[in-house]
């Protein structure tokens, strides 16, 4: 399999790209990005790490700088042998919220032009969409279900809404074999915050275990709908396998999460590391980031994603004994 992934500079591009080295059906990997990507910039880079590739049995992988806003620049990146494309490149909430031009051109238009260049040049390949919780908003039912219908109260997820609802009608049509996935909010994410509005529910806890003040801007009694970068990154690889599988008429599937409010997740940080901890969290409610993460809805019912083999995290706490395995030892 030749695998593209968009966004391949990125968070969780790097972390997928990773995890699919090692997939034994994959042969080819081509990670694409507006940013320089880390480690396999120049031609250099790629014939060495091809080389070492054919020793190791692992796929290659070749990086491209491509700005999805260039239709021209899309067209020649997909090849006809491209068999699947992870689209995760995004201008992200804040960012889509406060840009609203380039959240538009990004994460609309942009994903238009990658499915565009799909249709015609590798007609059905399979399409794995990044989509988030923020399509929903506004007044909603106790519980969100896969059938709930979308009512976005930001830029960023009526932009993810109207890709979704392409995705859906492209495959219906058969020029793409796409599939939707709304991830929960991804913590506890290593490195420095982010552009989305919900960068704060890593930094709450990152930080004060780096001994580092954090702010959280938000209500404690807050509920969030969270799962682990493992956990996501495991089942965005885990999509792969439902290239066959028959969704029928709605092909898009809301991933599954934990709900906790910000106060159990300060207690969970507390009970891992102790209040001294915690006390590095300073709370300065900022209008901005809650108007956007309180529209997000934080209960969902995912009987579907779990009988298609989609797996959740198994406690807050784990969440983050992970974290500082993974990051702090
Ligand atoms: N991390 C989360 O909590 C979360 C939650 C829900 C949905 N998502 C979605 O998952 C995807 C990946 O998220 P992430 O956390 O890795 O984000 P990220 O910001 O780390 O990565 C996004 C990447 O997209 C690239 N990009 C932006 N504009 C581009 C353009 N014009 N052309 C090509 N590349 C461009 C950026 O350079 C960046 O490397 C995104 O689509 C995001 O909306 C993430």
């Amino acid at each position: 399999m030749h695998i593209l992934i968009t966004g391949g500079a990125g968070f969780l591009g790097q972390r997928l790209a990773r995890q699919l080295l090692h997939h034994p059906q994959v042969k080819r990997l081509t990670l694409a990005d507006v940013m320089t990507l880390p480690n396999f910039q120049n031609t250099a880079d790629q014939a060495a790490n091809q080389a070492a590739n054919q020793a190791t049995d692992q796929a290659t992988i070749v990086s491209r700088q491509v700005d999805l806003t260039n239709a021209k620049a899309v067209k020649a990146l997909i090849t006809p042998d491209i068999t699947a494309v992870y689209h995760l490149a995004a201008v992200v909430s804040s960012q889509a919220e406060a840009k609203f031009d380039l959240g538009v051109a990004v994460n609309a238009d942009g994903t238009r032009n990658l499915l565009e260049a799909i249709r015609h040049q590798a007609t059905g390949a399979q399409l794995i969409f990044a989509s988030s919780l923020a399509v929903f908003g506004g007044e909603l039912p106790d519980v969100i279900t896969d059938k709930t219908a979308v009512t976005p109260q930001s830029s960023y997820g009526t932009q993810k809404a109207i890709a979704e609802l392409w995705v859906n009608d492209y495959t219906r049509k058969g020029f793409i074999n796409g599939v939707v996935l709304r991830l929960p909010t991804v913590v506890v994410r290593p490195g420095k915050p982010n552009a989305a509005a919900s960068s704060f529910a890593s930094s709450i806890i990152r930080e004060p275990l780096n001994g580092q003040a954090a702010i959280c801007p938000v209500d404690t009694r807050l509920p969030l709908w969270l799962a682990s970068p493992e956990t996501v990154t495991a089942n965005l690889v885990h999509a792969l396998s439902l290239s066959n599988y028959n969704f029928e008429a709605n092909r898009t599937i809301n991933l599954p999460g934990l709900t906790l409010t910000v106060q159990a997740m300060v207690e969970s940080l507390v009970r891992v590391s102790g209040q001294s901890t915690a006390d590095f969290i300073q709370y300065e409610p900022e209008e901005s980031i809650s108007r956007i993460v309180a529209s997000w809805p934080s209960q969902f019912e995912v009987n579907r994603a779990i009988a298609l083999g989609f797996t959740r995290d198994r406690s807050f706490e784990d969440i983050i004994h992970a974290f500082i395995k993974d990051n702090l030892t």
